[in-house]
């Protein structure tokens, strides 16, 4: 039961574009997908090549920007959507800590027009399914040595990213509450996997070891994060939107956490091992000054979605990292179209100042 109108925002960025194949993959998904993407610096139409012919007149994609209400509005109209699935938003913490403008703009002021869009259709006597909102684990700010984010922790958001992002929160639990809009929200841990923007942490690192450039490490390098592979993901969002009770939050995470140096090794050790080379690409390892306000530990206690929709991860983090490093191993020519000059300028400004 999706619906039969998905609108999936942001879906030419890692984790949507992961999760319209997903999607496509199962066979109870009989609907369409409307995929609106602003195609900012990080959408990218090559990530989701073939999938409008696999799925003839089942995938329709809508060049828009969340920010423009007229034109999320008309999609609505056109498409008559029904179900929401809304993952549009801008997503690097170390860009909203240089610029948070647009972070304010797309994930708030873009949120609040989609959720307008939704609210129009659902008060007035349309089918509307839901509005399923995806968010993350750093809305909760950082954890000590000790403990998990559950459901009931409360916010307190440490960079404008995690702000903005738990703004929309706010917003999307309003309209559940003030208006009846039927909405879930998920918060979820750190993804990995095919796909992903080479500023993320997993990504940057294969690229660079594999160039012979240094690995930059913030701070100590003992920053923990939660991993979860990005199928595992995809497969907890479609069951809060089929089963997941309305109104409700759930949490996602991979029971897989880790100090980013350990992350990092480990990605030098399997380049040296899958494309080996003279020297071992440890030597690169480089620590810089580290992030304003960096959160020390994230972890997550899934035990709400597990319980009540059965979901656990499946990918463990050895065989999902060895996956990961393979997929950019073989698709060089991806990401060597997607570092163009606005990524070079990107690193220049981000790491060369440290
Ligand atoms: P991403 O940066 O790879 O992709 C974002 C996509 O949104 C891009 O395709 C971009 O073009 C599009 N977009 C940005 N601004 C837009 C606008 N104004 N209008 C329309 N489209 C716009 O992000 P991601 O890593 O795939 O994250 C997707 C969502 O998941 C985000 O909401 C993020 O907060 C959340 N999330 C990410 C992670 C993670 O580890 N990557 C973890 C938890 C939650
Ligand atoms: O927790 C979920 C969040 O995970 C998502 O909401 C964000 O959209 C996503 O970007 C991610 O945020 P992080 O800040 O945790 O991810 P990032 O890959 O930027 O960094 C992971 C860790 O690695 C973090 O502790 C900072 C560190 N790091 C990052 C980069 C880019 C480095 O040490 N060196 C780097 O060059």
């Amino acid at each position: 039961m999706f619906g039969d109108n998905l609108l999936v925002t942001g879906g030419c960025g890692f984790i949507g574009s992961n999760f319209i194949r997903y999607i496509f993959s199962r066979e109870d998904f009989r609907g369409r997908i409307i995929n609106v993407d602003a195609l900012t610096y990080a959408g990218n139409q090559e990530n989701l090549i073939g999938v409008d012919k696999s799925y003839p007149g089942r995938y329709f994609f809508e060049r828009a920007d969340i920010c423009d209400p007229s034109a999320i509005q008309d999609i609505f109209e056109r498409y008559d959507i029904d179900t929401v699935c809304h993952f549009a938003a801008e997503s690097h913490v170390d860009r909203s800590i240089k610029r948070p403008v647009s972070f304010i703009q797309t994930n708030i002021i873009g949120t609040f027009n989609l959720l307008e869009a939704a609210r129009m259709r659902f008060t007035s006597g349309r089918k509307f399914y839901l509005f399923h909102h995806i968010s993350t684990d750093e809305v909760y700010g950082s954890l000590g040595p000790q403990g998990y984010f559950t459901e009931n922790t409360p916010y307190r958001p440490n960079s404008p990213y995690a702000a903005s992002k738990a703004s929309s929160d706010h917003l999307v639990r309003a309209y559940h509450e003030t208006y009846g809009l039927p909405t879930t929200i998920s918060n979820c841990s750190n993804n990995y996997g095919p796909y992903q923007f080479p500023e993320k942490l997993i990504p940057l690192v294969i690229l660079n070891s594999l160039e012979g450039k240094p690995v930059p490490v913030y701070g100590d390098g003992k920053n923990v994060r939660d991993w979860l592979y990005v199928t595992d993901h995809c497969e907890a969002i479609a069951e809060i939107i089929e089963h997941g009770r309305r109104g409700e939050t759930y949490n996602i995470g991979g029971h897989a956490e880790m100090e980013n140096i350990s992350i990092v090794e480990m990605i030098c050790d399997l380049v040296d091992e899958l494309a080996p080379s003279e020297t071992s690409r440890r030597r690169l390892i480089t620590f810089v000054p580290d992030r304003p306000g960096h959160d020390r530990r994230y972890a997550i206690d899934f035990s709400k979605i597990n319980t009540e929709l059965g979901w656990s991860p499946k990918e463990s983090f050895t065989s999902g990292l060895r996956k990961t490093v393979s997929w950019y191993l073989e698709n060089k020519s991806w990401s060597e179209r997607i570092i163009n000059g606005e990524y070079q300028s990107w690193i220049q400004e981000n790491y060369e100042q440290r």
